[in-house]
């Protein structure tokens, strides 16, 4: 076996050294404990910078389709683009645990074509866990999946895969009913044996009440600080995405800003024949070969 911290295991993002797998039961016995961290990836570079700072899991999210493709919303990603985009997440994940999201009709259907989806997005997507949206009517299809041996975590409160459904991407659980509801849902996933649950948009009185009635961790996105742990998507956070941002996000970086920097730099040196210098140009032929490799 290799060990942690080489390049060629599981966990070996050599930029980070050793550091312990994060597995499910790891990530239950974290409720109530020190937060979690979720962010979403989907490509090896970012996976590897996230893994590298600390992240506990990163989640291939159905995101994609919005912050990668370009899309009003996820509803066009595939199955097949998750899996891609989660074998280049699981190559630069090291020790963060790594959750594949199931994208729009790809579990819909019935519980057997959820246990058929989780399955393909298991062996195809090198996921260790995989994600569902929605609450007490997909919990015979959470049943199923983990009872084929795939953990799963559930998603509650505003599941983005029905925004035409809910009129838009809008706050869930506001009204005494509503709130019942979402409370409802994430027992209805525990029961079925989900290993956590994401809670977003919802008010933060309602996901604290949902997080101390469950004995799984909560996972929240604007649902306020009373949850076991927080997700956000990458370009959000780090300030790259262009786009309208929710209220809930918070930019901890602008290196949106500092691409753009880069780049104009790039354009200019480029333009005034600045770049490349004789540092980054190749010897003439009959010199030694260089040691460094090309890339
Ligand atoms: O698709 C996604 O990125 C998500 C998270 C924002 C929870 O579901």
């Amino acid at each position: 076996m290799y060990g942690a911290g080489d390049p060629r295991s599981p966990n070996g993002n050599p930029a980070t050294g050793p550091r312990a797998k994060v597995t499910v039961p790891a990530i239950r016995a974290r409720k109530g404990e020190r937060p979690l961290t979720v962010v979403t990836a989907y490509d090896y570079t970012m996976a590897r910078l996230l893994d590298e700072g600390g992240v506990d899991a990163l989640l291939v999210g159905d995101s994609l389709g919005m912050v990668v493709q370009g899309h009003q919303n996820t509803l066009p990603v595939t199955v097949e683009e998750i899996a891609y985009h989660g074998r280049a997440v699981a190559r630069g994940a090291g020790g963060a645990h790594v959750i594949g999201d199931m994208p729009f009709m790809s579990y819909q259907v019935s519980p057997m074509q959820a246990v058929e989806t989780a399955g393909k997005l298991m062996k195809e997507g090198a996921f260790e866990s995989v994600k569902l949206e929605g609450g007490a009517a997909f919990a015979e299809h959470v049943f199923r999946i983990v009872s084929a041996g795939i953990p799963v975590m559930g998603h509650v409160g505003l599941t983005p895969q029905s925004v035409h459904a809910l009129g838009g991407f809008k706050v869930q659980g506001k009204k005494p009913e509503d709130a019942e509801q979402v409370l409802r849902d994430a027992r209805a996933l525990e029961e079925a044996g989900a290993y956590a649950v994401v809670l977003e948009a919802i008010p933060p009185d309602l996901a604290a009440e949902v997080t101390s009635a469950l004995s799984i961790p909560t996972i929240g996105i604007g649902a306020g600080a009373g949850c076991d742990g927080q997700v956000l998507v990458c370009y959000d956070l780090l300030g790259m995405y262009r786009g309208l941002a929710p209220k809930f996000v918070k930019r901890f970086a602008e290196v949106g800003s500092t691409i753009v920097e880069g780049t104009q730099a790039f354009v200019q040196a480029v333009g005034d024949r600045s770049f490349p210098g004789p540092e980054h140009a190749f010897k003439p032929n009959g010199f030694p070969t260089e040691e460094r490799p090309v890339h």
